[in-house]
């Protein structure tokens, strides 16, 4: 038996930690334009006109970063049958009794709905931004839609924030998940037991190879 399974490339490896590191950058540069009390932000950017400037393009960049990350990786988040009885024991997994979980396959039902609505976000941060970007677009857009987009980008950028630190706590609450991230390889007995059927499907153990 192999003591370690591949789980993610170096591509992808290398793809998602230049989203996280631009996340954080369009993150904190958007929360500097945000409210006076988070201003002080801007120092960050050097200075409010190139934080300004900035945000924007580091926001495409977290767009098209994600983007290869969603077409990799979408058809294996597509929700199925095992999903709806993973949902409805998600109450065991919070408690911490995994042994009461149904298998999962490549990804949990969890994480399925994190990386849709991170989808979901991104979309609309990157439709929203376009309509009330001074520099290149908004001079087109009427000022009560810029206004709507405005509100819309907001609460997206909270929603994903909330996601983003539930997909981190995840990450590091299921011990052996980081090493997915920084090696692309988990153990044998870690994709056993978060991901039986994924684990049956990379190994080949067992007749059920779905
Ligand atoms: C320090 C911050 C982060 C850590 C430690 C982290 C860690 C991880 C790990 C360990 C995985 C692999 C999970 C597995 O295969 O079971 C993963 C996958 C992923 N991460 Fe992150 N991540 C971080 C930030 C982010 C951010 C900011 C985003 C998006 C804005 C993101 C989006 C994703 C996506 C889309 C996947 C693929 C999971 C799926 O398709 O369901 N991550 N991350």
């Amino acid at each position: 038996m192999k003591r370690y399974l591949q789980r993610y490339g170096s591509m992808m490896r290398f793809n998602h930690w230049i989203m996280v590191l631009l996340f954080g950058l369009a993150g904190f540069s958007g929360l500097a334009l945000f409210h006076p009390s988070l201003f002080f932000l801007d120092n960050l950017f050097g200075g409010p006109q190139w934080t300004r400037i900035l945000h924007p393009y580091l926001g495409v960049g977290v767009f098209i970063a994600f983007l290869f990350m969603f077409f990799a990786l979408a058809r294996a988040n597509l929700f199925n049958r095992n999903d709806v009885e993973w949902m409805k024991k998600s109450g065991d997994m919070l408690a911490g009794r995994k042994a009461n979980m149904p298998p999962a396959g490549r990804f949990n039902a969890g994480q399925k709905g994190v990386f849709w609505v991170m989808a979901i976000c991104m979309l609309l941060l990157l439709v929203t931004g376009v309509l009330f970007w001074q520099q290149w677009f908004a001079n087109s857009v009427p000022i009560p839609l810029q206004r709507v987009a405005l509100v819309v980008h907001a609460l997206s950028a909270f929603a994903i924030s909330l996601v983003v630190v539930m997909h981190i706590y995840a990450a590091l609450w299921v011990k052996g998940t980081v090493r997915a991230m920084t090696q692309g390889t988990v153990s044998a007995g870690w994709a056993k037991q978060n991901h039986y059927l994924w684990y049956k499907k990379v190994t080949g153990e067992g007749a059920d190879k779905r």
